[in-house]
């Protein structure tokens, strides 16, 4: 595990989207794992600012994202379908046919979690995941719980996910209750994995996911074990590290 020490949010932003970028120019065909939240909006700005300069070709680029809200469909304002489109998609050359996400109208969960996790496989893995950190050290929307779950399956979201998630709906009863994630083992075998964390609000947890026993209760620690895991973290996030 390395980390990279950034002085606040557009640092931290930045060297993400650099380690992106240099995936982008060395692998064109790369498969991203692509994350939504507040922590990866600046990684995209960044690689939009650089794709506008010319730097960056995404047009052989396929993307898969960690996870959808069950219920929404890709044109709902609070779906990670309209969250990628809005902060990514719709501003590089990246084919449409070529993203992926889960699809929350799909109910049959059984149906839903294979056809996903065989969209990952028929792409031959992902080359690179891109994470954020949920406060309780959920990945994806893998919740902390007994055991590590490999595949793409249903979760019923944690407390503490709906109640960091509601800022962003208009009530609290408004935030699903379920999602369609991708699983720990998915995440895993991505070949490198990159996750961005920002705010003292993060500093605990960052300190338990990092500096603690590998634990399912706190499911980030299982990427201590990764072999190519870099955390791009600022001051603020690994203040009790
Ligand atoms: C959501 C997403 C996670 C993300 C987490 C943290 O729950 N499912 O993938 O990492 O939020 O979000 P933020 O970056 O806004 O703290």
């Amino acid at each position: 595990m390395e980390i990279i020490r950034a002085r606040d949010y557009e640092h931290m932003s930045r060297q993400a989207a650099n380690i992106l970028s240099a995936q982008v120019i060395l692998h064109p065909e790369s498969v991203l794992g692509l994350a939504t939240g507040s922590s990866p909006i600046g990684v995209y700005r960044q690689l939009i600012k650089w794709y506008e300069k010319g730097d960056l070709d995404f047009s052989r680029i396929h993307t898969v994202n960690l996870d959808e809200y069950v219920g929404l469909s890709a044109d709902h304002p609070q779906s990670y379908a309209h969250f990628m489109r809005e902060k990514f998609f719709d501003h590089v050359n990246l084919e449409r046919a070529n993203t992926h996400l889960p699809d929350g109208t799909n109910d049959d969960a059984w149906e839903e979690c294979a056809r996903y996790d065989k969209i990952i496989r028929s792409l031959g893995g992902v080359g690179l995941q891109l994470l954020g950190l949920g406060p309780n050290g959920h990945i994806g929307f893998n919740e902390p719980g007994e055991s590590f779950t490999k595949g793409t399956h249903k979760v019923s979201l944690a407390e503490a996910t709906i109640q960091a998630n509601k800022r962003f709906f208009e009530s609290e009863d408004d935030v699903p209750r379920f999602a369609y994630t991708m699983g720990i083992l998915d995440i895993m075998q991505a070949e490198r994995v990159v996750m961005v964390v920002s705010g003292a609000q993060k500093a605990e947890i960052v300190h338990e996911a990092f500096f603690g026993p590998v634990t399912p209760r706190v499911p980030a620690s299982i990427l201590q074990l990764h072999k190519n895991f870099t955390l791009v973290a600022d001051e603020a996030a690994l203040s009790w590290c």
